[in-house]
């Protein structure tokens, strides 16, 4: 007999353009891990209102992060990938598994602890129960496994508690999550303040590559990247600048860290930012290439999409049904 394939769920903001984080991080693990797993993506687009969004930007966002993950290898025919706001089970369980995490849980979570000091005009209700939005996500397929960067963990630990005290009261209902954080790539940092994580909303933009930025402006962003005084091209603690190009440069090319340090012994930063550049810019050619033929395909995006969500709310309507039967709401049908 056949081994079920394990299922896979992971999601990403539609918040501006896709930076090279996400990408090392999450999405080139996500392309690979479609052959071997029952894997289901999606645009996380109700966790994207937490912080204001001017519509019309917004709405060209959804649309240019779908098209970012199709070029990035993502493959609705294998794995639906669909819009969170097109599923209605996601918001309901949201609701629902509010009311089993706590205030003191939410209060920990270090995510909005950043962003309510960064957006300190709009601390929202949704900001702060937003990992509930997330564990429902993650929830609702059943998901075995969830590939993240290591900036998540915490959210899906909190994801893991939920399910776990909500099994203990009504019996297995949830598969609980194990998170998937590969060994490489899971924390690429700011390249002009190192010690931070790459994120597109970083007031520093030398600090982030974007997906579409063009091979000039990458190698510009990395000869700028900041380094150290000493000059050697080794991995070592108090090294994060070079650690941090090292990383993308081995999460790109496969190569060791031994292997990066002989290649590049006797030569400078300068030969060793170029070479990060290069492998950047190579890696990103033909996911560009793909991106413009795909995001001028508005008719084909749509149909995936939508097929995509149509197969989401049939199999997390199961999971919203058993839930809220054990908890002793009435069935409509
Ligand atoms: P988001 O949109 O911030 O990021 C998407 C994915 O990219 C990873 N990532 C990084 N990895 C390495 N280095 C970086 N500098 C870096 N920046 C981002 C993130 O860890 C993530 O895997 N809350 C989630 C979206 C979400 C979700 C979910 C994820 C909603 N529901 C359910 C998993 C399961 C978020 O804001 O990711």
């Amino acid at each position: 007999m056949e081994e079920k394939k394990k299922r896979v769920f992971s999601a990403i903001q539609p918040s501006g353009t896709i930076t090279l984080g996400n990408y090392l991080g999450a999405l080139k693990n996500w392309k690979f891990m479609q052959d071997e797993f029952d894997c289901i993506f999606a645009l996380a687009d109700l966790h994207t209102i937490t912080v204001r969004q001017e519509p019309a930007t917004f709405r060209k966002n959804i649309y240019d992060a779908y098209a970012s993950l199709l070029a990035c290898g993502i493959d609705p025919e294998k794995s639906p990938f669909f819009i969170q706001s097109h599923v209605t089970t996601h918001a309901q369980l949201a609701w629902v598994l509010n009311c089993y995490t706590q205030f003191g849980e939410l209060s920990r979570m270090t995510q909005f602890k950043d962003k309510s000091a960064k957006h300190a005009d709009n601390v929202n209700a949704g900001l702060f129960t937003y990992p509930a939005l997330m564990a429902a996500d993650i929830l609702l397929y059943q998901a075995d496994m969830v590939p993240v960067g290591a900036d998540q963990k915490q959210h899906l630990e909190l994801s893991r508690n939920i399910a776990e005290r909500f099994n203990g009261i009504y019996g297995n209902v949830f598969k609980v999550p194990e998170p998937y954080i590969a060994s490489k790539g899971a924390s690429v940092k700011s390249l002009q303040d190192p010690t931070k994580k790459m994120s597109k909303s970083d007031e520093n933009l030398n600090g982030c590559i974007m997906l579409n930025d063009s091979p000039d402006i990458i190698m510009k962003k990395f000869k700028r990247a900041v380094t150290d005084s000493d000059s050697k091209i080794v991995y070592a603690e108090g090294k994060d600048g070079i650690n941090n190009l090292m990383g993308i440069y081995s999460t790109i090319t496969g190569k060791s860290f031994e292997d990066i340090e002989a290649e590049f012994e006797g030569k400078g930063y300068g030969d060793f930012k170029t070479a990060v550049g290069e492998a950047v810019v190579e890696e990103l050619r033909p996911i560009q290439e793909r991106f413009v033929k795909y995001s001028a395909d508005k008719a084909y995006m749509q149909e995936c999409y939508s097929k995509s969500a149509e197969f989401a709310q049939k199999i997390s309507q199961r999971t919203l049904d058993k839930a809220m039967k054990k908890i002793g709401f009435v069935p409509h049908a």
